[in-house]
Parts: structure tokens; C-alpha cells; sequence
């Protein structure tokens, strides 16, 4: 059996809908993953043979605030899992985030360039990465600027404001890839059929800014917005973010077979399952 830890979040909900078989699906209500107790009550009694881990406290700007908190769920949360499942004998696979990055190499990262987050989020998630690893069998895929219709977003938080405003400023100085749930949904899935371990980077692919992101969220959606270029500096948020973190996603390719698709197209199709969802 498959779990997936998390299931109610954003990518967790894709999760569950596309992992093939007998997959089961737990979030907060059921496994506190700061609990060591929690954790082992659940993976003893459920003895899953893949634990995909999606549970993370994601607010970036609230986890600067929030450390101890962001370290405990990101990072010593993942500990928990990681001792459990080795313990059982499962695969532990993990999340993590492009923020493990600086942004200062100027070329889409590899899995083995050397990591230096710049903000707590990222630092938590980092420490998640090392505590995974303590089960030997582990797989961490790193993935970034993720959008899905299970939770809040940049696509949705766009979207929203063509009701509010005619203009909104956007970051331009920030380069990344962004990334459809379903599509590393579906990259998580098929790499589980494989023999692959370690860590991996999965993202659509492509590159852009969030401004242009934002302008072809609009054209493609068919609204009406003014969008304004903005810098990281002029937009203020508490937590540094790494100005370029693209992925570099060859080895996914190379070991596994797998390239997720062009985000452009990613979005397109995420915009015609959000009409035929009924929103707007
Ligand atoms: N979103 C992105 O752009 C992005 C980019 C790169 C990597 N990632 C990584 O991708 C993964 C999935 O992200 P996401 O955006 O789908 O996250 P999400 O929507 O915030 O979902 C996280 C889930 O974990 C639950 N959770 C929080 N604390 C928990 C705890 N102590 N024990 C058990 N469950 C807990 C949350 O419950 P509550 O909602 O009730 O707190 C929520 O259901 C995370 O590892 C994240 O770090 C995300």
C-alpha cells in the first residue's frame, strides 16, 4: 500500500488521484508528523510499503516568524518518518523545494550543486532532506512554483484579483519553472515503478519570471489585466527568495525516462480543468 502524508493539501490531493492501486491518504487529523508517537501509531498499524511525504508547513514568509514550528514539521517531522519507515521497511519518498538553492548560479541547478537556502522555510526543508536520508531507501524530489486546484496559489491568487483591480505588480527579477501538481503527480508516480533512489529534480519545463508568468495566466484565461513589472526589493516579503532556481530536470530524464511537459501547455490544460471545475 501507498501513503501519502498530507493528502489533503494542494499536490497531496493530485496524489491521491493519480498514484495507481491500493493508496491510502492521511493528514493532520489522523498523523501529527512533529509526533514521534503519532508517526509510528500510524505507520506500525498501517504498514504502508511507500510513504510519500507532502505534509510541510508551506508559508514561506510565516515560517520566518514561525521557526521553531517550520523546523519541527519541515524538518524533524520528516526524522519521524524517515526512522519509521526504515524500520518497517519502506520506501520513504520526500518533497522538497528549489529554496534549498541560493539562486546564485546563474544556470538551472543539479541535484549535487551545493545547497544554501537563504530563508527558514528553505532551511527547514533542507534539514528535511538530511533526515530523509537516514532511511537509506528514499527518494527526495525537489520540485518548485507549484499550482493545482487543492489549494492556494499563484495561478488562483491571480485569477482572483481580475474581480478586485484592473492593474496588479508583479516580480520580475525572479526566475523559475513554474509547476502543475498533476504533472509531478504523475512524475512521483511513475518514478515509483522504477528502481530509481536518491534525489531527483522534477519541474515543468521551461523558464520564466512570475511577471511572465502572470501575463500568460491572463492571455490564457481570455481576462482583462494590467500587470506591472516589480523587484523582489520593491515588493518587500519577509523571507529572501532565490532570485534564479531552475531545476535542472536531466537526470529525472536520464534515469527514469521522464520529462514533464512545457509549462506553458501545463497551464493551458490546468485552465480548461479549472472551467470544466465550474470556476471562473
Ligand atoms: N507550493 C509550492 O509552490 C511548493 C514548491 C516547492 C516544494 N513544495 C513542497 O511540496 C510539498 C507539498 O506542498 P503543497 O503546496 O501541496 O502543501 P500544502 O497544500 O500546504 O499541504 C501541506 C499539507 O500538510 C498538512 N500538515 C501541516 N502540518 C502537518 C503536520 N504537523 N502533520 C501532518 N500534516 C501536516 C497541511 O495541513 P493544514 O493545511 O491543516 O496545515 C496540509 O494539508 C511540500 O513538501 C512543500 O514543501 C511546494
Amino acid at each position: 500500500m501507498i501513503l501519502v502524508v498530507g493528502a489533503k493539501g494542494m499536490l497531496g490531493q493530485d496524489l491521491m488521484r493519480v498514484l495507481p492501486g491500493d493508496v491510502r491518504g492521511v493528514d493532520v487529523e489522523e498523523i501529527d508528523i512533529t509526533s514521534p508517537e503519532s508517526v509510528r501509531r500510524v505507520l506500525v498499524t498501517l504498514k504502508p510499503r511507500v510513504v510519500v511525504n507532502c505534509a510541510a508547513y508551506t508559508d514561506v514568509d510565516g515560517c520566518e516568524t514561525n521557526r521553531e514550528l517550520a523546523m519541527a514539521v519541515n524538518g524533524e517531522g520528516v526524522g519521524h518518518l524517515a526512522a519509521v519507515t526504515r524500520e518497517i521497511g519502506a520506501l520513504l519518498v520526500q518533497v522538497s523545494t528549489d529554496y534549498v538553492f541560493d539562486g546564485t548560479k546563474g544556470s538551472p541547478y543539479r541535484e549535487d550543486d551545493p545547497v544554501n537556502p537563504l530563508s527558514v522555510y528553505g532551511k527547514s526543508k533542507l534539514l528535511g532532506e538530511e533526515k530523509a536520508r537516514q532511511n537509506p531507501d528514499h527518494l527526495i524530489v525537489r520540485t518548485q512554483w507549484l499550482y493545482g486546484l487543492g489549494g492556494k496559489n499563484f495561478v488562483e491568487t491571480m485569477l482572483r484579483l481580475v474581480g478586485e483591480r484592473k492593474e496588479v505588480a508583479v516580480v520580475d527579477d525572479q526566475i523559475g519553472s513554474p509547476t502543475w501538481t498533476v504533472d509531478l503527480a504523475l512524475a512521483i508516480s511513475q518514478l515509483l515503478d522504477t528502481d530509481c533512489r536518491g534525489t531527483y529534480h522534477a519541474a515543468n519545463r521551461g523558464t520564466c519570471t512570475w511577471f511572465a508568468f502572470a501575463e500568460s495566466i491572463f492571455a490564457e484565461a481570455g481576462k482583462e489585466m494590467t500587470v506591472r513589472p516589480q523587484t523582489t526589493e520593491e515588493l518587500g516579503r519577509p523571507a529572501p527568495r532565490p532570485l534564479y532556481s531552475v531545476l535542472d530536470c536531466s537526470k529525472l530524464t536520464h534515469d527514469a525516462g521522464l520529462a514533464l511537459e512545457e509549462w506553458r501547455e501545463a497551464l493551458k490544460t490546468y485552465l480548461e480543468k479549472r472551467r470544466d471545475a465550474g470556476r471562473n
